[in-house]
C-alpha cells in the first residue's frame, strides 16, 4: 500500500494537553497510543512526517519469536528466566496483533505461518542443535528439527521450524490502528517536529512551531530517542540493511519466513498478489555511515537470491532502512534512565521491531496505568547486562574511531568536481563542510558536524542523505534531520 493512501492528519496549531503525549507515529508509538486510549486515557501523538514515514514504512514485517539473537545467546546474556520472558513476550506480541486485528476488524493480510532457520553451505548445523535445546528451555516446546526447509529449489540441509509465526501488511494494519485510536478520542498531529522534551509535572513537549504540549507522561517512540543525549546511545548501534523484492510465478515457493544464521543474516518471505508472488529478500547490513556501496550490496543480495530461487523473473523493488541493534539482543522499553519518572522510551528494537514495538505498547501502557508487568525488568532501559560488556566495548571503540575523522583532512578538493547525486566532506581550515549536489545540479553546503555529539557525517549515495557513523542520525541533502538521535538540522 502506497504511503499516499494512508490517512492524513493535521499539523498542531496551538498549545494542547493530554494525560499522555506519544512522540513518533511508527508501530511503537501508534500501538502504545492505541492501547492507552483503549484504557480510557487521553493521548496525543506527534510526528514530524506523515504517520508511518519512519522505519516502519521500510520493514519486511516478519512477525516472529525467532529473534535476531539466538536463544542460547539470550540465555547467556539474560539468564534462563530472561530468555523465557523474551520468548513469552514476542509470542504474546504476535497474539496481541492478532487480537487487535480481530477487535478492530482490520483487513491487513495477516496470516500465521511457519518460520525456518537454516545454516549456509559449509557451516556446521551444530548451531541449530544448540538453538533447539535453548528454545525448548525458553518454553518454545513446539520448535522442532526438520531435514530441510520446504523450498523445492534449494536444499538447505537440516533446519529448525518455528510454528505459529505470522506476516501481515504493516501499513494496512497501522493505518487502521491509527483510525481506531481516533475512535477512542485520540489526537494525532503530523508534520510537527518536536524540538525539546522535558519530564516533570506536567511533562512539557515543545514543537518547532513554538507550540507546547503539556502531559502527565511522555513516550518517546522516535525509533532512537531524540531526548537522550548519551546513555542509551552507548548501548545500541545503528545499522543499515538492504532489501530487494523479486517477482516469481505464483505458488512456486511455499509461504513461510526464512532466515539463515550468518551475521549479517538473510531474511526472506513471500507477499502474494493476484498476478504473481513477490519474494522479499533482505540482508547485507553494515554500520550506518560506515560504507557507501549500496549498489554492490543490492547486487550481492540479488546474486544470493538468484542462486537459490532460479524462478525469479525480475527485481521489482529495492530499498534500505535502518535498524537499532542493542548490545544485549533486546529492546530498551520503559522509563528513560537519569530522567524524570514520567518520561518513557522505546528503542534498540533490532530486526524485531514489529514485535518489540508491540511489546512496547503493552509494557508502557501497563507502566503508565500502574499495572504490574513481568517483562518490565527484562526490557528496562537502565539494565546493565554483564555478558554484553565485550560488545558494548567494541561498539563504543568503533564510535571513538569515528571521532578521529573529525581531525583528519577532508577528502574533497574542488566543489566544482562534485557530480550530480554525489556528496563529499571538505576541510576549510579547522572547519569541515558537507557538500552535495542534487540531480538537477544544485549545490548544498552545510557543516559536516552532527548536531547530536559532533561526529562527522558521511554521504550515502543510494539514499542521497548524510548519515552519522556514530549513533545513526541522518539528514536529508537539504540538511533536514531525518533520524535521531539528532533533534536539529545540520548547521548552515
Ligand atoms: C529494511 C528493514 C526490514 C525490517 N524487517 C523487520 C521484520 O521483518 N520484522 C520486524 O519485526 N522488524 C523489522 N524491522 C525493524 C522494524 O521495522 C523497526 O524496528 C520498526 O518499524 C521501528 O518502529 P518505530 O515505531 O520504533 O520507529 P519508526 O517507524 O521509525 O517511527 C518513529 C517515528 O518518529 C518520528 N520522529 C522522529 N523524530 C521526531 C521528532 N523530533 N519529532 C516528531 N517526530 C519524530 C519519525 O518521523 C517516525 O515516524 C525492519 C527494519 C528495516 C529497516
Ligand atoms: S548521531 Fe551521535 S554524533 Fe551523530
Amino acid at each position: 500500500m502506497a504511503t499516499s493512501s494512508l490517512p492524513i492528519f493535521p499539523k498542531i496549531l496551538g498549545n494542547e494537553s493530554a494525560e499522555v503525549c506519544v512522540i513518533g507515529a511508527g508501530i511503537a508509538g501508534l500501538t502504545t497510543a492505541y492501547l492507552l486510549a483503549r484504557l480510557g486515557i487521553s493521548v496525543i501523538v506527534l510526528d514530524d512526517g506523515p504517520i508511518l514515514s519512519g522505519e516502519t514504512e521500510r520493514t519486511t514485517a516478519h512477525l516472529t519469536y525467532a529473534l535476531d539473537d539466538r536463544y542460547f545467546e539470550l540465555e547467556r546474556l539474560h539468564g534462563e528466566k530472561g530468555a523465557r520472558l523474551a520468548a513469552e513476550s514476542h509470542s504474546a506480541a504476535i497474539d496481541a496483533i492478532e487480537e487487535i486485528i480481530t477487535t478492530e476488524n482490520i483487513l491487513c493480510d495477516f496470516e500465521r505461518l511457519d518460520g525456518y532457520l537454516f545454516t549456509p553451505p559449509g557451516e556446521s548445523p551444530q548451531i541449530l542443535e544448540r538453538e533447539l535445546i535453548a528454545a525448548h528451555r525458553a518454553g518454545l516446546s513446539a520448535v522442532e528439527r526438520v531435514s530441510r526447509v520446504p523450498i523445492p529449489s534449494f536444499d538447505t540441509g537440516p533446519a529448525l521450524r518455528f510454528p505459529r509465526q505470522a506476516q501481515f501488511h504493516p501499513l494496512k494494519y497501522l493505518a487502521a490502528l491509527a483510525q481506531a485510536f481516533l475512535k477512542y478520542k485520540g489526537r494525532i498531529y503530523t508534520e510537527t517536529h518536536v524540538t525539546a522534551v522535558e519530564g516533570g509535572e506536567p511533562a512539557r513537549i515543545e514543537t518547532q512551531g513554538g507550540h507546547i504540549v503539556s502531559a502527565g507522561a511522555v513516550v518517546v517512540a522516535t525509533n532512537t530517542p531524540v531526548n537522550d543525549r548519551m546513555l542509551i546511545h552507548t548501548k545500541q548501534a545503528a545499522y543499515r540493511t538492504y532489501v530487494i523484492g523479486a517477482t516469481i510465478p505464483r505458488g512456486s515457493i511455499p509461504k513461510g519466513l526464512y532466515w539463515d544464521t550468518p551475521d549479517p543474516y538473510h531474511y526472506v518471505r513471500l507477499q502474494s498478489s493476484e498476478q504473481s508472488d513477490l519474494l522479499i529478500i533482505g540482508g547485507e547490513d553494515h554500520k550506518t555511515g560506515q560504507a557507501d556501496d549500496g549498489q554492490a550490496r543490492y547486487l550481492r543480495l540479488e546474486e544470493w537470491a538468484r542462486a537459490r530461487f532460479p524462478m525469479i523473473e525480475s527485481i521489482a523493488y529495492r530499498w534500505s532502512g535502518q535498524v537499532m541493534e542493542p548490545v544485549d539482543g533486546l529492546a530498551f522499553i520503559g522509563r528513560n534512565p537519569l530522567d524524570k519518572k514520567n518520561v518513557y522510551i522505546v528503542t534498540g528494537d533490532s530486526g524485531n521491531g514489529m514485535t518489540h514495538g508491540t511489546i512496547a505498547g503493552i509494557l508502557i501502557s501497563d507502566l503508565i496505568a500502574g499495572r504490574e508487568n513481568a517483562w518490565a525488568e527484562l526490557y528496562d532501559p537502565a539494565r546493565k547486562t554483564l555478558g554484553a560488556v565485550k560488545d558494548f566495548a567494541q561498539e563504543n571503540l568503533n564510535v571513538a574511531a569515528q571521532y578521529v575523522e573529525k581531525i583528519t583532512a577532508g577528502r574533497g578538493q574542488d566543489p566544482a568536481a562534485i557530480l550530480p547525486g554525489t556528496g563529499t566532506v571538505f576541510r576549510h581550515g579547522l572547519r569541515k563542510d558537507a557538500l552535495c549536489r542534487d540531480e538537477d545540479g544544485r549545490l548544498y553546503e552545510f557543516s559536516a558536524v552532527c548536531p547530536h555529539l559532533g561526529c562527522i557525517v558521511a554521504w550515502n549515495t543510494m539514499e542521497q542523505t548524510w548519515d552519522c557513523p556514530c549513533h545513526g542520525s541522518r539528514f536529508d541533502k537539504d540538511g533536514t534531520v531525518l533520524n535521531g538521535p539528532a533533534i536539529s538540522n545540520l548547521a548552515h
